[in-house]
């Protein structure tokens, strides 16, 4: 696809509305992140696998303050379904960490995978434009990717039903990606 606007085909985003899109959609990752974490956080017990959510969980605290401060900075909206993602997100958390410690790090796995992807394309699409941008979105997708080995490394694999948890929170996380771009 072409980078520069001269060439834009009718439908193509502006590289301001790339600009939105892109903000709006990783606030809200980010605050799905936070949301996962606190309730993983409210059902774990103390001991080592908690005190990673707990690391985890203070990087994601640093992306989604740093979405935050972008909104305001370059004027972008949240997404309506903030809302949902907040409650969703915490629910998603609670209920893998009730399934226990492995079952939280597979969530963190599927998660993750999803949000490399993602960072990635978006890393690609802005760097034109938003090189400050584009280096910000670089640098939380190494952390993420730390992320997962982090959970793999604790046994994510280890998980009952792993695959079907990855499938279907994979699933899920993409969908909210697509949905938190356009609405
Ligand atoms: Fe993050
Ligand atoms: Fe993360």
């Amino acid at each position: 696809m072409s980078k520069t606007a001269t060439h834009a085909l009718p439908g193509d985003l502006t590289p301001r509305q790339r600009l939105e899109r892109a903000i709006r959609v990783d606030h809200a990752g980010e605050l799905g992140a936070v949301r996962i974490y606190a309730g993983q956080l409210a059902l774990m017990e103390t001991g080592p696998a908690k005190d990673k959510v707990r690391k985890m969980a203070e990087q994601e605290a640093h992306h989604l303050e740093t979405f935050e401060a972008l909104m305001t900075e370059r004027r972008v909206r949240p997404t309506v379904l903030a809302p949902v993602w907040h409650v969703a997100g915490w629910a998603l958390g609670a209920a893998t960490a009730a399934m226990g410690e492995k079952a939280a790090m597979a969530c963190t796995v599927a998660v993750e995978d999803v949000i490399d992807e993602h960072y990635q394309g978006q890393a690609k699409q802005l760097e034109g434009t938003e090189p400050e941008l584009c280096a910000t979105i670089e640098e939380f997708r190494v952390e993420e990717v730390e992320h997962k080995q982090m959970a793999l490394n604790a046994g994510a694999e280890e998980a009952p039903g792993y695959l079907l948890m990855r499938l279907g929170i994979g699933a899920g996380s993409r969908m909210a990606i697509w949905l938190s771009e356009r609405v």
